[in-house]
């Protein structure tokens, strides 16, 4: 156990909570708030942050897609330049975070932003930003990651910086209301799947890490079994599990995997896959290719999360009871987006894979490009 731990951003939780954001951005910001294509017109948000916001100077830009690309963010970059803008509010789920957090590093650069992504540009600053969260899911709205697309190239791809973390990020469950079935589930099988990228490796020892992933692993079960019968509670428990997965300290001082979060990127980027359903497809296929070396981590899932019995199948048994997961939420875990040739379609992915240098994933490196075809032809 070796790790340094942070994370700074002020998470304001529960429900009237928006109003904070008079206070969290200075009386004196220029602000931008960035959002997508306007379901929080429909909820409410927007009248509540603009109250909120009634004393500060403010512009907008909307319209960020799911998925956001490059050529989209790079307008809210002009427009930060073109206003002076010096803070950035991102209102919206990981599309619209992970945007904003583009805006903020690349607004400071003066070559292209792509820069940023391949890393020809490493940002020293970057604009504050805050984030008013409607969809729980990628634990954007407190970490230091953001994923966007070029779309010229269909190229999807993260970046990390501690300089984008959010300074603050406001978590009003009732901002879910609105929320359509598919993004619920879309955000408990995100969350779901960031949990056992940095828990499905070996056995580490580190009792805090592991203990608190299986917490948030059966809650997400529990959660997705009263799926029907949600009340304000489930949105709250959905909303702070999906924040407690991904915001840096699970992954503290643990191997992480993260190789059916690439592959799945290609889904998407290739096939507008949701990045949810991208896991799914993946990762009970990659988990049956490795299973020798997740072996043991497999049977204490089974044990501690599925309460299962113990067997010399466990580990089997495990990968069954996730697929049996996303079965019940009737998320799919064969690729049905894609129905032209299905070697065609790995080549596809290997070739993108490729191009990034993504040629050995998971916690051992040990996926290499054969592997990952055997994999995706299980997976497709
Ligand atoms: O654009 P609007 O109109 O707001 O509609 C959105 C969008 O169409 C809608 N929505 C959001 N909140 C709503 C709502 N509709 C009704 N009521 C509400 N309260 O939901 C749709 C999907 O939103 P999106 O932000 O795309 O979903 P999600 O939060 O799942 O984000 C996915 C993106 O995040 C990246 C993914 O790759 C993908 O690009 N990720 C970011 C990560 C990170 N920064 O740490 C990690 C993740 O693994 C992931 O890769
Ligand atoms: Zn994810």
């Amino acid at each position: 156990m070796k790790f340094s731990y942070v994370n700074s951003t002020v998470i304001h939780f529960g429900q009237g909570q928006i109003e904070q954001i008079t206070n969290a951005i200075p009386s004196d910001a220029n602000v931008l708030v960035i959002y997508g294509g306007g379901s929080i017109k429909k909820n409410g948000v927007y009248d509540q942050v603009a109250n909120a916001l009634s004393s500060h100077k403010w512009y907008e830009f909307s319209g960020v897609e799911p998925n956001p690309t490059k050529e989209t963010m790079d307008k809210a970059i002009e427009l930060v330049a073109a206003q002076g803008i010096t803070y950035i509010l991102a209102i919206g789920g990981g599309s619209v975070i992970d945007g904003a957090k583009f805006v903020a590093a690349a607004a400071l650069h003066s070559g292209d932003s792509w820069d940023l992504i391949t890393g020809d540009y490493q940002p020293n600053s970057a604009l504050p930003l805050g984030v008013v969260l409607t969809l729980p899911a990628t634990g954007s709205e407190s970490n230091m990651a953001g994923v966007i697309t070029k779309k010229a190239t269909n190229e999807k791809q993260g970046f990390l910086t501690p300089l984008v973390r959010p300074q603050f990020a406001v978590l009003d469950p009732d901002a879910m209301k609105t929320l359509p079935e598919r993004q619920l589930i879309n955000g408990l099988v995100d969350a779901w799947v960031h949990v056992c990228e940095q828990y499905i490796t070996v056995p580490t020892g580190n009792m805090v890490q592991e203990g608190y992933a299986e917490t948030l692993l059966k809650n997400l079960l529990v959660l997705g079994a009263n799926f029907t019968q949600r009340d304000d509670n489930w949105h709250a428990n959905l909303m702070w599990t999906a924040n407690q997965a991904l915001n840096g300290f699970l992954g503290s001082g643990v191997p992480h995997d993260w190789a059916s979060h690439m592959m799945g990127h290609e889904l998407t980027a290739l096939w507008k896959v949701d990045h949810a359903r991208s896991l799914a497809i993946v990762q009970p296929s990659l988990l049956r290719n490795q299973i020798e070396g997740k072996r043991a981590k497999l049977e204490q899932m089974g044990r501690n999360v599925f309460a299962l019995c113990p067997s010399d199948d466990l580990a089997e048994r495990t990968v069954d009871a996730i697929e049996a997961f996303y079965n019940s939420l009737e998320v799919e875990t064969r690729l049905v987006e894609h129905t032209g040739d299905k070697q065609d379609a790995i080549e596809a992915i290997l070739e993108k894979l490729k191009a990034k240098g993504f040629t050995q994933l998971g916690e051992n490196r040990a996926i290499d490009l054969p592997t990952i075809e055997t994999i995706l032809a299980d997976a497709l």
